[in-house]
């Protein structure tokens, strides 16, 4: 299995890059790029971990040689949020840099299984797809928007919250990634009751928990670290779905296994192929119903914002 990390030599793809030399199965591959020059370095640094994982570095221009042969190819390049503003304003840098790197993916690996961590996600994975369906490559079962951040999140605050071992937590979180766009099912968790106030807190700790960071890092960026670990989490259950694993199941953006917006996240049974099944998530309180009724203009309107940009 090849992975190869876009943005590698950022504060996320650096983080991400660790964790996958340290778990990824014995034999992988893993290929790093980042328009920054010490991204081989990065690679040679990493290299001296004494894992069965092979590792290399490229910077400049170019992405080609990165994607040669990829499996699944995660894409993290781009800016991040400083204090005060929104995931939609890093639209103007981010989408022309997600529609490049997609398009040379499409080029050189248009079977590889492709996830987006690089904001605004619930726009640049649209932008993803229409760039691939313009080559001629798409398979919406192998694109893919991160938001495992947000499922860990829930799980480590809802554990916090209700003195849980936070590894029998399990929170579905649902729609998009973004303000009223995350949806946490807290209704769903088995083995805790919550007040209505509760509910309300928690929702609205786990919407805004991004903008918690951005702040507490006081213009140094946003999270790195606890992506860095979601981002793993999903790449190592991908891996382990295409590997022939079955019952894999993560809460991931996907395209048209809704009938609520064209791209949302909800639990998505993986297989060797990308999603072999978007899954129910099942019955909601009356609470989680007003903030599904309440998100879908936002979520429509980033979605659209993405395929216009590719279609202007
Ligand atoms: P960062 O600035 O630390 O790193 C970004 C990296 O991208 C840099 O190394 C930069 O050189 C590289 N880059 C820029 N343009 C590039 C290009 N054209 N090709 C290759 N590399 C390029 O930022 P970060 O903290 O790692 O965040 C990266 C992105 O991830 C941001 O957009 C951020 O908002 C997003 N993010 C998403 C989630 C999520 O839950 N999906 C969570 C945290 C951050
Ligand atoms: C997050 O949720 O931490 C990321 O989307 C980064 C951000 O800008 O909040």
């Amino acid at each position: 299995m090849k992975v190869a990390v876009l943005g590698a030599a950022g504060g996320i793809g650096q983080a991400l890059a660790l964790l996958l030399k340290n778990n990824l199965p014995a034999g992988s591959a893993l290929s790093l790029y980042d328009i920054a020059p010490v991204t081989p370095g990065v690679a040679a640094d990493l290299s001296h971990i004494p894992t069965a994982v092979s590792v290399v570095g490229f910077g400049g221009e170019d992405p080609t040689p990165a994607l040669e042969g990829a499996d699944i190819v995660l894409i993290s390049a781009g800016v991040a949020r400083k204090p005060g503003m929104d995931r939609a304003d890093l639209f103007n840098v981010n989408a022309g840099i997600v529609k490049n790197l997609i398009e040379k993916a499409a080029a050189t690996c248009p079977k590889a299984c492709i996830a987006i961590i690089t904001n605004p996600v619930n726009t640049t994975v649209p932008i993803a797809a229409e760039v691939l369906k313009k080559a001629g490559v798409y398979d919406k079962n192998k694109l893919f928007g991160i938001t495992t951040l947000d499922v860990i999140r829930a799980e480590t605050f809802v554990a916090e919250a209700k003195g849980l071992n936070v590894s029998d937590v399990k929170v579905p979180v649902i729609g998009g990634h973004s303000g009223v766009t995350i949806l946490p099912l807290l209704s769903q968790v088995e083995g805790a009751s919550f007040s209505d106030e509760e509910i309300e807190k928690l929702t609205y700790r786990i919407q805004n928990a991004g903008t918690e960071v951005v702040e507490a890092k006081a213009g140094g960026g946003s999270a790195t670290l606890s992506m860095g670990q979601a981002a793993c989490r999903f790449a190592l259950s991908l891996v382990k779905a295409m590997q022939g694993e079955s019952n894999v199941v993560e809460c991931t953006y996907v395209d048209g296994g809704s009938e609520h917006a064209q791209f949302f996240a909800q639990p998505v049974l993986l297989g060797k192929n990308g999603v072999e099944k978007v899954l129910p998530y099942g019955d909601i309180s009356a609470f989680e119903q007003a903030a599904m009724d309440g998100m879908l203009e936002t979520l429509k309107g980033d979605i659209a914002k993405g395929v216009e940009f590719v279609n202007q």
